[in-house]
């Protein structure tokens, strides 16, 4: 019991959680790197305008949540870094081999960029949605605004796949090969 209190009452201490919260913002700044390189290829390979502009403008969102990542970093003193982080690397990759298989000019690779990005943005949901609530949690508010602004864009990203699927993408995707 002392030992909790001397905890409470020393300011420099780090909890278990802000260290947990660092480690993952170094992975969710290194995903977010990678993805950037990434995209630019994705969106290359896309058939459709609609589908090639989504990315192209999701590559601009990811280039400005980086830049936000930086300014959380700056508020908890730490300098910005990333961490390698295998689910994104494993995700990229698997992309990349979903576009190899599919044709190129064809629907069904858009079928497949799409399924693709998807799962990135659910990893980056995912991500963003635990950072938000543990910036909360440490009393971050600045931190936890920023956090948020990105999980609204990434979710919107998400919709809008969805979107671009649906309209047309898929219908497509099924007449192909008949
Ligand atoms: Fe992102």
């Amino acid at each position: 019991m002392k030992k909790q209190e001397e905890k409470k009452t020393s300011g420099n201490e780090e909890t278990g959680l802000k260290n947990l919260f660092k480690d993952e913002l170094k992975d969710i700044y290194w995903a977010e790197k990678h993805l950037a390189k990434a995209l630019p290829k994705m969106a290359k390979s896309a058939t459709s305008d609609e589908l090639r502009s989504c990315l192209e403008q999701h590559l601009t969102e990811t280039e400005e949540q980086i830049a936000r990542l930086e300014k959380v970093f700056e508020l908890i003193g730490v300098k910005a870094a990333g961490k390698k982080c295998e689910a994104m690397e494993g995700l990229v990759e698997e992309g990349k081999g979903m576009m190899e298989e599919t044709e190129d000019g064809s629907m069904t690779r858009d079928a497949a960029i799409i399924s693709s990005a998807q799962k990135i943005e659910h990893y980056e949901i995912a991500s963003y949605g635990t950072l938000r609530t543990l910036a909360n949690t440490l009393g971050m508010t600045e931190a936890a605004n920023l956090l948020q602004q990105t999980l609204d864009e990434e979710k919107s990203t998400d919709v809008k796949l969805t979107q671009v699927a649906e309209s047309f993408v898929n219908e497509s995707a099924n007449t192909e090969g008949e």
